[in-house]
């Protein structure tokens, strides 16, 4: 017979909540885990202790993230953990910047402190990882002064809250100083081109306004392409590198990571086919070849060829 051992969460549920239980089975034992029946989002805004969370959460719309499907897991830095990080500190950052960071604090799936062994690399919503190493009953987040508790495990009803002391920060990779256009003008390698192909379609300063998913060709790209559709001292090349550019720019910052097979619209509605599979491939001849370049203000991935719009003379014609 089943051996059952009744292993109250130590977030025992107390007259105030609404609380569920469950069974979970093992194969020889079986615990019973008690949540509180409340989205991530709701318990971090109906608690004390998570007044910054809380407002980040809203500012950068992670709550609707966290309020349906999972399960995640959300590291939740305090309100002392984000004291200590720097009221002034965040003031510097844009709001994409805050989401970047808080999506570094979430990974999908129940991390239990009670069921971590050893150390574990866990990929975070941000793309990165960050590394828990179980400590003598701690759980140690990617350096030895930041740790959950003093409390933890706190299920609820898409996942688990595990409170942290320190605010944790990714790499500098995911938070860079440059916007989508100086990372093309600061370039030297394989964007000369592009920042030209903008700053002739009239395109600059709207890239610079906004947060945005660029398709970026890279130099090789418009060499395809030079002297025939791309050519600068034909009549109405402005209207022409505009249209062609436009359909290389997505609205919001879209990851290789969130991109499935079928249409994705560029900022003016034309649809660009992706197929994942041996890489990603765009209108089934233009392949990226290097994704998640990140810039303050979105995200660039280089492809090897230009995006024509299909119905490019429609739209030259305006
Ligand atoms: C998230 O925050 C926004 C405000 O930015 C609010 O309009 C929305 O209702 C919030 N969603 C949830 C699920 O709390
Ligand atoms: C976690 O990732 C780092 C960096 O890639 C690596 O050095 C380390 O060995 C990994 N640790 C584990 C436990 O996988
Ligand atoms: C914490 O980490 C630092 C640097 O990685 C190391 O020098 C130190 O010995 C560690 N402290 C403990 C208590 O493990
Ligand atoms: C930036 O974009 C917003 C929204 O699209 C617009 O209202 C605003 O005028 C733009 N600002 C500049 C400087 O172009
Ligand atoms: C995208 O795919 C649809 C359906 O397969 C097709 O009708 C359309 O022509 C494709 N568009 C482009 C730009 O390749």
């Amino acid at each position: 017979m089943k051996q059952f051992s009744f292993q109250i969460s130590q977030r025992a549920c107390n007259r105030n909540m609404r609380c569920l239980c469950f069974l979970l089975f093992f194969t020889f034992s079986s615990n019973v885990w008690c949540y509180e029946d409340v989205s991530i989002t709701n318990y971090i805004k109906t608690h004390n202790g998570y007044l910054f969370l809380r407002n980040l959460m809203t500012q950068t719309l992670v709550n609707e993230t966290l309020n349906q499907g999972g399960p995640f897991t959300l590291f939740a830095p305090s309100d002392g953990a984000f004291f200590s990080f720097g009221q002034d500190k965040l003031n510097a950052l844009s709001v994409g910047q805050l989401k970047r960071i808080l999506e570094y604090h979430v990974v999908n799936g129940f991390i239990l402190t009670s069921s971590e062994t050893k150390d574990k690399n866990l990929t975070t919503l941000l793309g990165a990882s960050i590394l828990i190493s179980p400590h003598g009953g701690h759980l140690d987040i990617n350096d030895n002064n930041t740790h959950v508790g003093p409390t933890s495990d706190i299920i609820v009803q898409n996942g688990v809250i595990q409170p942290i002391n320190h605010v944790l920060v990714p790499p500098e990779k995911y938070l860079p100083d440059e916007t989508i256009i100086q990372v093309f003008l600061l370039d030297n390698i394989k964007f000369k081109d592009i920042y030209f192909a903008l700053l002739f379609g009239n395109m600059v300063n709207h890239l610079e306004n906004g947060t945005y998913t660029v398709f970026a060709p890279t130099d090789e790209a418009f060499a395809k392409h030079a002297n025939r559709l791309l050519d600068p001292s034909q009549p109405n090349a402005n209207r022409i590198y505009q249209v062609i550019m436009q359909y290389h720019v997505i609205p919001g910052e879209i990851r290789s990571s969130s991109l499935k097979n079928g249409p994705i619209f560029s900022e003016v509605g034309q649809a660009i086919n992706i197929t994942l599979g041996n890489g990603v491939i765009l209108n089934n001849y233009a392949r990226v070849v290097e994704a998640d370049i990140y810039a303050v203000n979105g995200i660039i991935h280089a492809i090897d060829d230009v995006l024509v719009p299909p119905n490019i003379q429609e739209l030259i014609m305006g």
